[in-house]
């Protein structure tokens, strides 16, 4: 809250392009509730994966994407971090059953009374449009690259440099090139490129852009 008034911030971007820890870095600065919406579909994903559906048939994935357990996420997170997950989540993304799906419990996150951050692809454009303050996250695919492999190293899993390279520009060129919510800046959304950024500077920048859209008022 600021004032008596709701704060919501959105915070989209690509794939490793630190929009997750700008995001969890404001939630706790301005002390709101944080989702990460990535974690439902990669949780819908490793659900369809566990239950051997077919992943292109929109109705059975959506049907499993509802019976997820959005409390549950935070404990899943580590696990549904996988390269294999990541990749199967932006292709279920792609169906819009399953976006509808997951859409109310993201919505209903977003107008809670007190205010809340959302990080995803979709937040400005769909979830919370009437959201005041609204960052746009991005930095070079090779600098992506390289932090997500620094990631996938940390957890064993043995894959390349050129293998996560070509497996984020894959996620990009199917999360932006879809019919359904694709990944694209609000028009009104500040852009927030952490291609040269410390992960100290890359919080600051994002809460001086928050700063900023208060002090115009909302
Ligand atoms: O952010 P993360 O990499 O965990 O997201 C996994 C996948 O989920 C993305 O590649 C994207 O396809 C999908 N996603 C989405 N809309 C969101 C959040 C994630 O389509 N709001």
């Amino acid at each position: 809250m600021v004032g008596d008034r709701a704060l919501v911030i959105a915070v989209d971007g690509p794939a490793a392009s630190g929009k997750g820890t700008i995001a969890e870095g404001l939630a706790s600065a301005y002390s709101l509730p944080y989702l990460d919406t990535g974690l439902l579909y990669r949780a819908a994903a490793a659900r369809a994966l566990r239950l051997g559906l077919d992943l292109s048939h929109g109705g059975e994935v959506a049907r499993a994407a509802r019976e997820i357990d959005p409390q549950g996420l935070s404990a899943e997170a580590h696990a549904l971090r996988t390269a294999e997950v990541g990749a199967t989540a932006s292709r279920i993304a792609a169906l819009p059953e399953v976006r509808a799906a997951l859409l109310s419990l993201q919505t209903d996150f977003a107008r809670q009374p007190g205010g809340a951050v959302l990080d995803g692809r979709d937040i400005g454009t769909v979830i919370a449009p009437f959201a005041p303050a609204k960052l746009f996250v991005t930095a070079a695919p090779e600098v992506r690259a390289h932090r997500r492999h620094l990631q996938h190293q940390a957890r064993g899993e043995a894959l390349t440099h050129e293998q996560v390279l070509a497996d984020i520009l894959a996620r990009d060129a199917r999360d932006s090139g879809r019919a359904d919510a694709p990944l694209t800046p609000a028009s009104d959304a500040v852009l927030l490129d952490t291609t040269h950024l410390s992960i100290e500077a890359a919080a600051d920048a994002a809460r001086r852009i928050v700063d900023t859209a208060l002090a115009k008022g909302f």
